[in-house]
This record gives C-alpha cells, sequence and structure tokens, in this order.
C-alpha cells in the first residue's frame, strides 16, 4: 500500500464542543456502527498499526506459554499478535460487531466474549499471566471497579499492559484549538471527537484524567508500577508516513504502563 492509500485510512478527527454532544448516549462510542471502518484504518494507520500495537508488543516482551487477557480486544489486531507469539489468548469487548471481526480473524475457535469492562468478568480469580488494555480504559469514568476486576482475574505477580490517551496530548489538543477552558489538566473530565474514517463519521466520547489520578487509581487496585513508557512510533513509519514523520518524528499520543499485580 502506497503512503496516499494509507493515508485515506487515517482517522480524522474533530473536537466537539460539550454543549454540542447530544445528551443520548447511544450516539456516541457506538463502535457497532463503525466497526468496519475503524478496523480497516487501525490496520494500517500511524497510530495504531506502527505506534501503539508494536509498542505494546515490545512492552509484552516474550510471551510464549503465557496466559494472556486482551481487554476491550476490538477487532482482534493484538490478540493475533500475540497468539503468532505462542501466547494463549482470551478477549473481550462490549461491541458485538468489533468481536464479530475479530472472530473471522481469529477462528472460531478463538475465545471471545462479550463483557463490559467495569462488570464483573466471565473469568476465574488467578486465570492470567498477563492483561492488555489497549486503548480502552479511558473510555471509564471511574477507572477502579475495572482495575479491581482485572486484578481479580490475574495471578499475583502477573502483568497489566496499558495504553491510554496520554493526559499531557489530550490537554495540548484543547490548548492548541483555544479550547483549553474545556480541559483543565488537574480535572477528571469527558472530552468527545467526531471522528471521519472510511467516509462515516462517529462521535467518540473519553474521559481525560491526570497522571496522577491515573497512578493512584493503579495503586489502591493493588497494582505496582514497572514501567511508564513513551515510545517512539515503529521505525517501518519513516518510509510509510514520510510527510507526518518528517514533521513529528517523536510525538506524545499515548502513555504505556506496565503494572504488576500484588
Ligand atoms: C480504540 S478501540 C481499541 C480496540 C483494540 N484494543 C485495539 O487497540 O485495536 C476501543 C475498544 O474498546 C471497546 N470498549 C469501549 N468501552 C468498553 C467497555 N466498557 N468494555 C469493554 N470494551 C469496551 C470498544 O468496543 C472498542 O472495541
Amino acid at each position: 500500500m502506497i503512503s496516499s492509500e494509507r493515508e485515506e485510512h487515517a482517522i480524522s478527527t474533530r473536537l466537539v464542543s460539550p454543549s454540542a454532544v447530544s445528551v443520548d448516549p447511544s450516539k456516541t462510542n457506538d463502535y457497532d456502527s463503525f466497526a468496519g471502518a475503524y478496523t480497516a484504518a487501525n490496520e494500517t494507520n500511524l497510530v495504531n498499526a506502527y505506534y501503539e500495537r508494536p509498542a505494546m508488543l515490545a512492552l509484552a516482551g516474550d510471551v510464549a506459554g503465557r496466559r494472556i487477557l486482551d481487554a476491550g480486544c476490538g477487532s482482534g489486531f493484538l490478540f493475533a499478535a500475540l497468539r503468532d507469539r505462542g501466547a494463549l489468548v482470551s478477549g473481550f469487548d462490549a461491541s458485538a460487531g468489533m468481536l464479530e471481526l475479530a472472530r473471522r480473524r481469529l477462528g472460531d475457535g478463538a475465545d471471545l466474549r462479550v463483557a463490559d469492562l467495569g462488570g464483573p468478568l466471565p473469568y476465574a480469580d488467578d486465570t492470567f499471566d498477563d492483561v492488555v488494555a489497549s486503548l480502552v480504559l479511558h473510555y471509564l469514568e471511574d477507572w477502579g471497579p475495572a482495575l479491581a476486576e482485572l486484578r481479580r482475574v490475574l495471578r499475583p505477580g502477573g502483568r497489566l499492559i496499558v495504553s491510554v490517551d496520554h493526559p499531557f496530548a489530550v490537554n495540548l489538543i484543547h490548548r492548541e484549538a483555544g479550547r483549553e477552558a474545556e480541559c483543565d489538566y488537574f480535572d477528571t473530565i469527558k472530552w468527545t471527537v467526531e471522528w471521519t474514517v472510511g467516509g462515516q463519521t462517529a462521535l467518540v466520547s473519553r474521559w481525560h484524567r491526570p497522571l496522577h489520578a491515573m497512578i493512584e487509581a493503579f495503586i489502591r487496585a493493588d497494582f505496582r508500577i514497572t514501567v511508564i513508557s513513551e515510545p517512539d512510533p515503529d521505525p517501518a513509519a519513516r518510509e510509510l508516513f514520510p510527510e507526518a514523520i518528517a514533521v513529528e518524528p517523536r510525538f506524545l499520543c499515548f502513555l504505556f504502563f506496565v503494572l504488576q499485580a500484588g
């Protein structure tokens, strides 16, 4: 795929004013309605395919033989990559539409379930060596119940590997749009963007929280922080996205943690 075709698969985002966001929550984060377009973008774009996913895989390291839960697995790219590396992977997501695409990718035998991060999870205590949670925690206002469940299904000493929106980047997006009044860095606030992807538009709301609030939530849930990472893009990005990398060879987009269950 040449560079211009890759750019067509980019997700363009527009910050939406809180007052313009519909009060009907079913109109936001409706991944079922844009599962196909999101998946096509995620497969090849810079921030998912050549930044977030390689960073998660690098943090996971050698996973051969490890039992791994992919929380918010979406259409299963990370699940597939971990399984290819010899891990025994299970995954869940709130979106049946995303899971349908994951099922097509991963086959009938894959352990995929519809479940809500934040509610009780359908796994026994101490089941997993690792949980990976890529770009999902920031959909939750309260991380407490979700982290408690992830801790419960991890064996003691197991790892929780997380990527979330970088709080400084979210604050910067608001500043650059002249909307700093809507995002005090120190507050936990809901922010909304309109994504245009594959000719479709969708409203996506996530929760910004400052770094100290993330750390407090991890510690309260009995996790110890072993790594905080602000990685570079994959080296392949330089050739595949020359214009973007020329402007910003390094950028803040997501923040990554490796946590150890107590
Ligand atoms: C940005 S996508 C990331 C998907 C996948 N982790 C990846 O990186 O390719 C966010 C995913 O989180 C899922 N999600 C959002 N809120 C969730 C919740 N409360 N419980 C489970 N999944 C959720 C969405 O359905 C979507 O598949």
